[in-house]
């Protein structure tokens, strides 16, 4: 038995596992035979104000259409339908400050808020369609502006707060977006980041916006623009407005946002309304099955589609009460996860294995210093989990008696693609595989040429069909959405990662197949460092690549060849870190920056990274025939020798 394989090991959650419930292979079965059916009945998870047509328009592929003619609007859906009923006076969020400060939202006081902001917006000239991009910390304004939007249809562009400059003015001038939505500043392990400078740098490189929305949140002082900056507590002034939610169609879409490709600036995955709402909450509740009196902490940042997905629509549609948490799970402890457990009571916790990880380095103690009883699920996301993470948090967190749901999905998909499904019938769970398709999802795995792998071989993974969370195009890029997803495996949806089922046919992902990185669960791309390398004036040439690390999956390593002009300059280093913190953000600073005199390259002058890599990574380099020359390669070899002197030291 391979090491692989032997960590494939059994871990019964019976006490989880009620047989009258396990009805999982039939939901699946009626999933695939009978789509029409099923998702005619698991549509009733929303509220419609007006039925739809059909269920899948798949005249045009692979640009799918979900319940066609159908009118809604997921603002109602998370928030108007509570208010009618029992749930008025429930908490819809707990929002706990990284200081400990504290405030409970029910459903009544988030529809107020959600319909003065959408009044404020109104106000303010934004109209169904339009663009707004959302740049903001973890802080209740932030659900209530994705809110707002969704109520009046204007599509929301969320741009996660730990991206620079650079990355926010890309996002703003592909969407065309005529607001940006912010705050003086975000809470982060006792600092502030300054957001709305950066914010004001981002616009000087664009044109499109008019407005400046900023929230007062650490009375950090900003630079105010006359006629563009305005404070929310200045527009929100109606406190008893109320907003007709705007009858959306389906296929109307709901948000863009921005996640990184093998080539190119990022793309804007866009979403629908219908479909997506359909998909998100009937995932979350299959998967983790909550209940009312639940208390859901999904540990993301909304700047993420995890955060999109799970902790603003799906808990709001289902009526859930979630936790949310401003800052970082270390601050000002290595407790304070364990910490929020106890003091809120959280019945389910849905992290990334990056935090599990690294609260697991700290050791027991942290976790024994609380009582965790309440917790009945666990769940990871983000990122491959490895079974010692996954029994350490099964063992420590969840005392063996709590199931650890493997969520594997993207952007693309909207919300979960393969994942155990605790409401249909949970199987045996195995550390490391996310087990089974949702219902709807059809994956393959396949060889380059398109040949179905064997059980045990690995392979790229493909869905054969449509399913309704699915992203409707590229945003303003229709050929590249069907060149990068549908054109590898002629009309089966790529998403870019390798897979192998086993024989008992559980799925394992085992990461990306492109040159896409998986840094602490965040994805980004290559192309984009080396894009920020190479346009300092420094920088001639640049190799970049991920290298595999034991707490955050991957680490960037950059390899750089830099102008004479900067030949002699011996801070270079720093400086280029610095650039790449304000450009694109600090996720994207790379962990190592090696200067070499040459980089391996092709005799077309193409720079091969591949080489690059497996050589820094001490790995065969593979063909290296076509190489120019060959003294770049002892050149790799030297700079890593060379890292690895000083770093002993
Ligand atoms: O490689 C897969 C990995 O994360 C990628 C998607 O990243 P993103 O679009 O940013 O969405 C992250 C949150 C859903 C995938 O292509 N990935 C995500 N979840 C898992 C995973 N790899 C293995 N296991 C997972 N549970």
């Amino acid at each position: 038995m391979s090491k692989e394989e032997e960590s494939r090991e059994v871990l019964p959650t019976k006490e989880y596992y009620n047989p009258k419930m396990g009805n999982y292979q039939e939901v699946y079965r009626r999933s695939i035979e009978e789509p029409d059916r099923f998702w005619q009945d698991q549509s009733k998870i929303l509220d419609w104000f007006k039925g739809f047509d059909e269920v899948l328009d798949d005249s045009n592929p692979p640009f799918y259409r979900w319940f066609k003619g159908g009118k809604l609007n997921l603002s109602y859906n998370a928030v108007d339908r509570h208010v009618k009923m029992h749930r008025r006076n429930k908490a819809a969020y707990i929002w706990i400050a990284e200081n400990g400060e504290e405030k409970i939202i029910t459903y009544d006081g988030l529809y107020r808020r959600v319909n003065n902001f959408a009044k404020a917006l109104l106000d303010m000239g934004m109209k169904k369609g339009d663009r707004v991009v959302i740049y903001l910390p973890m802080i209740l304004e932030a659900p209530v502006a994705l809110l707002a939007c969704a109520r009046i249809g204007v599509i929301f562009s969320f741009v996660f707060a730990g991206f620079g400059a650079g990355a926010l003015a890309d996002r703003i001038k592909d969407s065309g977006a005529k607001m940006v939505i912010t705050s003086d500043g975000a809470n982060r392990s006792g600092k502030v980041i300054d957001l709305k400078g950066i914010v004001d740098e981002a616009l000087e490189q664009t044109s499109s916006v008019g407005t400046v929305v900023v929230v007062k949140r650490t009375g950090n002082s900003v630079n105010m623009e006359e006629g563009r900056d305005i404070w929310w507590h200045d527009v929100v002034k109606d406190g008893q407005a109320y907003v007709d939610p705007e009858w959306m169609d389906s296929t109307d879409p709901l948000y863009i946002l921005y996640t990184s490709g093998t080539t190119g600036k990022p793309k804007g995955v866009l979403h629908s309304t219908g479909g997506y709402g359909v998909w998100v909450a009937s995932t979350l509740k299959w998967a983790f099955d909550p209940q009312e009196d639940d208390r859901w902490w999904c540990a993301a940042d909304i700047g993420w589609v995890t955060g999109h997905s799970y902790i603003v629509f799906a808990p709001l549609i289902l009526g859930l009460t979630s936790i949310m948490y401003e800052g970082a799970i270390t601050y000002p402890a290595p407790d304070r996860m364990w910490e929020i457990i106890e003091r809120y009571r959280v019945n389910i916790l849905y992290t990334s294995p990056t935090a599990i990880r690294t609260l697991m380095r700290y050791g027991e103690k942290y976790p024994r210093m609380h009582d965790l009883s309440t917790l009945k699920t666990l769940g990871t996301v983000g990122e491959p989990i490895n079974p010692s993470a996954w029994k350490w948090y099964y063992e420590n967190i969840g005392y063996s008696r709590c199931p650890i749901i493997d969520t594997y999905w993207q952007t693309e998909t909207g919300g979960f693609a393969i994942a155990p499904s605790l409401n249909l019938g949970l199987p045996p769970l195995k550390p490391g595989s996310a087990t089974f398709p949702m219902p709807g999802i059809e994956p393959t795995i396949l060889t380059d040429s398109g040949k179905e792998v064997k059980p045990n071989e690995k392979g790229f993974i493909v869905y054969n069909r449509p399913w309704p969370g699915m992203f409707m195009t590229l945003y303003n890029d229709p050929e590249r959405f069907k060149s990068v997803y549908f054109e590898k495996f002629k009309g089966k949806y790529y998403c870019g990662d390798y897979a192998v089922k086993d024989s008992d046919g559980y799925y394992w992902l085992l990461g990306r197949a492109d040159e896409v990185l998986n840094v602490s669960g965040h994805r980004l791309g290559t192309i984009e460092v080396e894009d920020a390398l190479i346009t300092s004036q420094e920088v001639a040439e640049a190799a970049v690549f991920g290298k595999p690390d034991e707490v955050k999956g991957e680490v960037i390593v950059a390899f750089v060849v830099v102008k004479e002009s900067a030949a002699d300059d011996r801070d270079i280093v720093p400086k280029l870190r610095k650039r790449i913190r304000e450009d694109l953000g600090p996720v994207y600073v790379p962990e190592e920056i090696h200067i070499v005199k040459s980089l391996p390259k092709t005799r077309s002058g193409k720079i091969m990274r591949r080489v690059v890599k497996a050589v820094a990574l001490g790995q065969v380099p593979g063909d290296i025939s076509t190489l120019e020359n060959s003294a770049s390669v002892d050149e790799v070899k030297a700079a890593i020798e060379e890292f690895k002197k000083v770093a002993k030291n």
